[in-house]
């Protein structure tokens, strides 16, 4: 089959589309994925998986159509039916023309969007889903500051706050997505190109930064004394991985913060296809690949000010 390779290390990866590779075998209540469409997240380039498998190809997001189910499979899913999935952080290997996932990797993939666009979801939806539920536990009325938010991840916040928590949301972007943002349902919209932006966002309760770095250092102004900062920014803060603590707790030692890494949750994507179905819930734009321009597709996911997320059509559709 043709799978995407990262091959060198980290710090000089190159893509490499191999047309030879063999396809997984399924066993137990695995499922395998003939892959149409494959999502790209730039800093995946860093992600540790592809470097630490024998295959070495990456990718955790896909869309496609089951191709066969593990003896041992007895949930809902039958064969042929058209899913979605996001691979777990360990595993990953979407790159490929056939996947093997879990069950809880998988939901139906919604109807209205083509493979491009659901290849595109997985990650945004359950990142900011879980970080907005689980970690930062936003409730109506909470006020809550995302930064990055016209990226992948960032657009999701922002619409999943208003609709799952009522939140009130400040989304942090560049102008030229100002008046994309509120029609998500950003209340304000900043310009990080402004020095001293952090100055004009004022206790917040949470904060769901999605850039790292400078950008997340400067959220600590920003949040209010027992609020909350979730980050899942790359690279990673030293903090994060049980590096201990954050340098600016010391100042700030009621503020709790907490870097993850994104879960599998087919609920997840299921009721999120479902709001995507409904056209509640707006999904990124895509830029599609054909797998022999896999190498430009990667550049290209790792450039800013993008507008659109990078995706690999494993099987061309119109
Ligand atoms: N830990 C996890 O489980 C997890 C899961 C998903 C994603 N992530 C990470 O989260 C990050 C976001 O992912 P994504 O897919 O949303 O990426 P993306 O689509 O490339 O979006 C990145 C966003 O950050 C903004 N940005 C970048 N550098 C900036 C800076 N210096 N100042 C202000 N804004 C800046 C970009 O704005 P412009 O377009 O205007 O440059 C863009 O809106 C990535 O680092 C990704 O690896 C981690």
């Amino acid at each position: 089959m043709k799978a995407v390779q990262i091959l060198g290390d980290v710090s000089s990866p190159k893509i490499f589309p191999n047309y030879s590779i063999n396809i997984p075998e399924i066993k137990d209540s695995e499922i395998l994925i003939r892959v149409h469409a494959a999502g790209i997240t730039g800093d995946e380039i860093i992600w540790p998986e592809p470097y630490a498998s024998a295959t070495r190809i990456p990718g955790h997001e896909i869309s496609g159509i089951i191709s066969a189910l593990g003896p041992d499979y007895d949930g809902p899913l039958s064969i042929d039916q058209e899913v979605f999935a996001f691979s777990h952080a360990d595993r990953g290997q979407g790159h490929a023309d056939y996947v093997v996932c879990l069950p809880n990797e998988v939901a139906l993939k919604p109807t209205t969007i083509s493979h491009a666009q659901a290849a595109a979801l997985p990650i945004p939806l359950l990142t900011a889903w879980e970080a907005l539920t689980d970690h930062a536990k936003v409730k109506s009325g909470m006020r809550v500051f995302i930064t990055g938010a016209s990226g992948a991840v960032g657009m999701m916040a922002v619409q999943l706050a208003k609709k799952l928590a009522g939140a009130h949301v400040i989304a942090l972007a560049s102008p030229r997505n100002h008046e994309m943002l509120k029609g998500l349902g950003a209340n304000e919209v900043l310009d990080y190109n402004v020095s001293g932006w952090e100055k004009s966002v004022v206790g917040v309760d949470v904060v769901f930064d999605t850039v790292g770095g400078e950008v997340l250092a400067k959220t600590w102004e920003c949040v209010k004394d027992d609020g909350v900062i979730v980050t899942v920014g790359d690279p990673a803060p030293d903090w994060a991985f049980g590096g201990g603590q954050a340098p600016e707790s010391a100042q700030c030692p009621n503020v709790r913060y907490v870097h993850f890494i994104v879960s599998p949750n087919a609920k997840r994507m299921e009721d999120g296809g479902e709001m995507v179905a409904a056209g509640s819930l707006t999904t990124v734009a895509v830029k599609r690949f054909p797998f022999n321009e896999a190498k430009a597709a990667w550049e290209y996911a790792q450039k800013r000010n993008r507008g659109e997320k990078a995706v690999i059509d494993f099987i061309e559709e119109n």
